[in-house]
């Protein structure tokens, strides 16, 4: 029997539950939920977190090869979730203006903001080798992980 996308983000979602469960620390939970999506979703060559200081994406933690530190708020992907406080699905990274290429294996992209309390304070980014890799179906369950992520924390 295969799994559907959904049943993936909800299995996901309970295992980040249990992965974050006791613990506080936002750069310990969102490395541990890198860690966890880059290993369970199929075709990703990145993914991890920006997180937003002095007006400016900076890189969080990660997994896969090293990538740009700074971001500026309203550049590529990141900086366009950023500005907009909404989740952008990139199909083709190669058409997207300013798109900032950290890894030439990349192709498509979806970039969702953590918003906390009201604020913008970081993004969840992945990156796919494959083209059209990301649809709604993953924009809600990354959602859904993020809110998992930042309801642990304590800032
Ligand atoms: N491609 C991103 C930069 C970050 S890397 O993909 C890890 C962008 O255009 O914002």
């Amino acid at each position: 029997m295969t799994t559907t996308k959904g049943e993936l983000y909800n299995q996901l979602a309970a295992q980040l539950s249990s992965l974050l469960a006791g613990e506080r620390d936002l750069v310990a939970n969102a490395a541990n939920c890198s860690s966890l999506i880059f290993h369970s979703l199929p075709d990703l060559n990145w993914a991890g977190f920006y997180f937003a200081k002095d007006g400016e994406l900076v890189l969080g933690p990660f997994q896969g090869q090293p990538a740009c530190v700074r971001i500026k708020i309203g550049q590529g992907v990141c900086g366009a979730g950023a500005a907009k406080c909404d989740t952008v699905i990139v199909p083709n990274v190669h058409e997207f203006p300013g798109h900032i290429a950290c890894d030439s294996a990349s192709n498509s992209e979806i970039v969702v903001p953590l918003m906390k309390d009201g604020r913008m304070i970081g993004v969840l980014d992945l990156d796919s080798p494959k083209l059209s890799r990301f649809d709604q179906e993953d924009a809600a369950g990354l959602e859904e992980l993020v809110k998992i992520l930042l309801s642990s924390v304590t800032s």
